[in-house]
């Protein structure tokens, strides 16, 4: 079972400094509103990811005023304890170490600490765009396959320059299709291997999926998922051929793995325009419980859970089922944030599952 056992911050977000130790596998984090909650489980995702889960700009995770921030997080699996330290200077380049190791690369890192974060805002996941769709995907792949983060940062920079290269061919008169030629080479190498990985994590996560929801939902048989991209039953350099001239006349590229996604139907309808709030929430949960799950089994480890205020944004009926899947059947961690911590310990003691309450103030 992997543990996250303590965390200190210097400098993050609003706390200027802190060390909270977890020792239960199930913690509560408990405070009122803009006390830092969120922040704190943050960090702890900051841990696995070197990113924060709700803010992409990195200097806005630095306290206001402060010079840089400072993570420390403990972790222990089995017998094994490591030691994770990331340093992030306002101005230079984020360091990461293990076991005071410093990492070459941030990317090494994603896939050693796995976890699953659920967050209020992601129900946008089914009510908002493809991105979001196709991050889910990229997110549970990285943790799985370290090369996948290799080829999809490749992509997006190879992606840049051909679009740019699109922008200027325009406004210079198309001469020369030499240096796009060369480009489309590149893109499709990088396009085709990760296309080949979504295809293969979906096609296993796809049945999972729908058994959580049915599981939930109970009877609703009608949903449907498929994973949309130009680049079935085709390859990526075929399908830059088949569509250059548009990208010629719209000056960026149209087609490949950037436009994927994943799409839900019910009954043939799009899902978000016909499926109910609870419905949607059901589909939410029956995801994470299914990136949960994968991630179980394809590493062998229980990844750390973090749920951000689910009991008040999004669901207590739904939650009960998910805990119940999670801290009895896997055992694994779970760190939830709530205001209200009577109605944690609530929950908690009708699943006869202990907690521990860290009150922030
Ligand atoms: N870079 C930063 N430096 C200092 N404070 C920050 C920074 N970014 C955000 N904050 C502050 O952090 C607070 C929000 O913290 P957080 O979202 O963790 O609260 P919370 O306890 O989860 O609240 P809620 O119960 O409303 O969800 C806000 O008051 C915000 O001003
Ligand atoms: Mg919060």
């Amino acid at each position: 079972m992997l543990m996250i056992k303590k965390i200190i911050l210097t400098g993050f977000k609003n706390h200027p400094s802190g060390s909270y130790s977890f020792e239960q596998p199930v913690v509560g984090i408990c405070g009122k509103n803009g006390i830092g909650k969120t922040n704190l489980l943050d960090s702890v995702y900051y841990c696995c990811f070197t990113k924060s889960y709700f803010q992409s700009i990195d200097a806005q995770n630095i306290g206001f005023g402060e010079p840089g921030f400072r993570l420390e997080g403990h972790f222990e699996r089995g017998d094994t304890r490591e030691k994770l330290v990331c340093i992030n200077r306002a101005g230079s380049k984020k360091e990461l170490y293990l076991n005071d190791i410093p990492y070459e690369k941030l990317s090494q890192h994603i896939g050693r600490f796995c976890c699953v974060m659920i967050a209020p805002d992601d129900i946008d996941l089914i009510n908002g765009t493809g991105e979001l769709r196709r991050k889910f995907l990229d997110v549970l792949i990285c943790q799985l396959d370290a090369s996948y983060l290799l080829d999809l940062n490749a992509y997006n920079k190879i992606l840049q320059q051909r679009n740019s290269l699109l922008r200027n061919e325009h406004k210079n008169g198309v001469g020369d299709e030499t240096l796009l030629d060369i480009l489309d080479g590149q893109l499709a190498r990088y396009g085709d291997r990760v296309f080949q990985k979504r295809l293969e994590i979906f096609n296993e996560i796809h049945p999972k999926i729908l058994s959580h929801y049915m599981g939930i939902a109970a009877h609703e048989n009608q949903i449907r998922i498929r994973y949309e991209s130009k680049l079935h039953g085709t390859d990526m350099l075929q399908c830059l051929k088949s569509n250059r001239q548009k990208d010629l006349i719209l000056q960026r590229t149209n087609s490949g793995i950037h436009r994927d996604d994943l799409i839900f139907e019910w009954n043939t309808q799009p899902f978000k325009n016909i499926a109910s709030q609870g419905q949607k929430k059901s589909l939410l949960f029956s995801l994470k419980l299914a990136e949960y799950e994968m991630l179980l089994e394809k590493t062998g480890q229980t990844p750390i859970l973090l749920l951000d205020d689910v009991f008040e944004k999004l669901d207590s009926e739904r939650m009960t089922n998910l805990l119940e899947v999670v801290c009895k059947k896997h055992k694994g961690q779970v760190i939830i944030t709530d205001t209200h911590p009577e109605r944690l310990t609530g929950v908690m003691e009708s699943l006869n599952i202990g907690i521990q309450l860290i009150k922030l103030q």
